[in-house]
């Protein structure tokens, strides 16, 4: 596909902390964009549409894993860390990809995986041909298994994606037939971050990308890594959830060798100028994630409380505070998402059809009212809800690996639809996509929603431009405001006032200069499901 020109434009924040209060759009790299017509979305697809980023007013990108990979769980199976998938592109294309959107102002970050490889790697196949005890298989975590003839596996641990996280390999020689960890999908096997082997990889892997330009990374499973001494097993759980939080009694996550592998990765970082990092720490003990701040780790760290939360004030509030307390003690900002590729859409959670939507139109001003950073994911601009597919179209390993039980995280991976009025809506040269895109969506295209005012897409863009560009969203903390029963409002330092309404009645609207309103206030009061940016009176 021939590169799109884009205009030669400033990053909109400069300097070592230019992400303190940046917008970061997740690419959900074989949904966002098709480049090269073969219904999986890719990196000439993205160049494509860098315009359409610059015109909705997004700071950086975050872009998923796009590395070879069997995609076992659609690239978070890495079979070499260094390298481009082909079907995503190749490494000149990337280079392309990133000058391209340097010269649009926009930062790109990339995925880093630094928990686990593929099954593909060619440490895990070296580690398969060689005797136990190897310092091949040293790189993971290789157990004898437990019971007279090792035919158990050696704790009782579960996989994140069901099932036990061990898998027996054939024995080799004279020696017992071991098993080796998989915290995700046995094609996923867990490295052994004991061995300085694997940080030394990891090291050479980051330099890799920083080397070529990117702005920073997003690191995968940021509380995995370290595992506890002895593997012992953990407190038996019924449900194990994917990234869910279970506690102190859930031994694969959050133990504390963690924060050295944290500290190694923020020194090859302060190495480079004006670089980050962002962690998926699923960890909700606020003291806890907050660790993972200090000075010498993570710049940031999602913050999944809003994600979680349901649409209710008290539950939202409850989670602004927590995360707010959360790095109170830390230098980090606050990093607020709604959406991403692992959980339903906000759309969907919210409620069905209309409601769903006019309730994610407030959670948008929700969250880019907050103090500090916001993630958007791919769709969330254009109110993408969840579909649900039949089940010969599901591809998520959680599918097959629950026994049918659990349909897993396609619903919210639906390619984005751009333009026109039939599947595959200008996402794809052909009609055929990776996940089936549903009829009937041709008015919640890029194309369509550009076109109405009154679209999410135009609510979306005037949002970002306050956010950038008036100086009442502007400084750190909030104060939190008296509202009517079931609603939210707070006061930022430069003056913006935000009022969302979660109750079933109207509420006065407060005084002030309306900025922005997610339904119509020109009657004097805010609706239910009602969010509004005011400049204080
Ligand atoms: C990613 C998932 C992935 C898992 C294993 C998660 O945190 O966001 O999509 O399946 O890590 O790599």
């Amino acid at each position: 596909m021939p590169p799109v020109p884009s205009p030669t434009r400033a990053f909109r924040t400069t300097g070592p902390d230019w992400w303190r209060d940046a917008v970061f759009y997740q690419v959900y790299i074989r949904s966002f964009a098709d480049g090269n017509g073969d219904g999986v979305g890719d990196l000439a697809g993205i160049r494509a549409r860098l315009p359409h980023l610059v015109d909705l007013g997004v700071d950086a990108l975050w872009i998923t894993p796009f590395y070879p990979s069997p995609m076992a769980d659609h690239g978070y199976d890495v079979a070499d860390p260094r390298d481009v998938e082909p079907v995503f592109g190749d490494l000149a294309e990337f280079d392309a990809l990133l000058a391209e959107a340097h010269a649009a102002g926009l930062r790109v970050t990339v995925d880093l995986v630094p928990n686990h490889t593929s099954h593909a790697h060619e440490w895990f196949t070296a580690a398969l041909a060689a005797a136990p005890g190897s310092p091949e298989r040293a790189r993971y975590l290789f157990r004898d298994g437990r019971g007279p003839d090792g035919s158990e596996p050696p704790n009782n641990w579960p996989s994140v994606f069901g099932g036990p996280a061990w898998s027996r390999v054939p024995a080799s020689g004279s020696q017992p037939a071991q098993w080796y960890l998989h915290l995700f999908a046995p094609e996923q096997p867990d490295l052994d971050f004991t061995n300085p082997e694997v940080l030394a990889d990891l090291e050479e892997t980051m330099r890799f990308w920083l080397d070529r330009g990117v702005d920073g990374f997003r690191i995968d499973v940021a509380h995995g890594m370290a595992k506890p001494e002895g593997l012992p097993d953990m407190q038996p759980m019924e449900d194990t959830g994917l990234l869910d939080d279970h506690g102190p009694g859930d031994k694969r996550f959050d133990q504390d060798g963690v924060h050295e592998v944290h500290r190694h990765i923020r020194r090859v970082i302060d190495a480079y100028a004006d670089r980050m990092a962002v962690g998926e720490v699923w960890v909700s003990d606020d003291d806890r994630l907050a660790q993972y701040l200090a000075p010498d780790e993570l710049q940031l760290a999602f913050n999944f409380k809003l994600l979680t939360a349901e649409w209710d004030a008290t539950a939202l509030r409850t989670a602004i505070e927590h995360s707010l307390a959360t790095v109170e003690g830390t230098p980090a900002p606050a990093c607020w998402v709604l959406s991403n590729h692992d959980r339903p859409r906000h759309v969907t959670r919210y409620g069905d059809g209309d409601e769903g939507t006019r309730r994610a139109r407030a959670a948008a001003l929700l969250q880019l009212g907050l103090p500090g950073v916001a993630y958007l994911y791919n769709g969330d601009e254009l109110g993408m809800p969840d579909v649900d597919l039949p089940d010969e179209a599901l591809q998520d390993p959680i599918w097959e690996r629950s026994g049918h039980t659990e349909r897993g995280r396609d619903a919210c991976r639906i390619p984005v639809p751009w333009s026109g009025t039939e599947p595959s809506y200008g996402f794809s040269s052909q009609r055929d996509t990776w996940l089936p895109m549903p009829e009937g969506w041709g008015g919640l295209t890029a194309q369509a929603q550009a076109a109405d005012a009154g679209s999410m897409l135009s609510l979306y863009r005037r949002a970002l431009a306050l956010r950038a560009g008036s100086p009442a969203l502007r400084g750190d903390g909030l104060e939190w405001l008296p509202a009517p029963a079931g609603c939210l409002a707070f006061r930022r330092p430069g003056g913006l006032v935000c009022l969302v309404n979660l109750s079933p009645d109207a509420v006065p609207l407060p005084e002030g200069e309306v900025l922005l309103a997610s339904s119509d206030v020109t009657g004097g009061t805010v609706g239910p499901d009602t969010a509004v940016w005011l400049r204080a009176g």
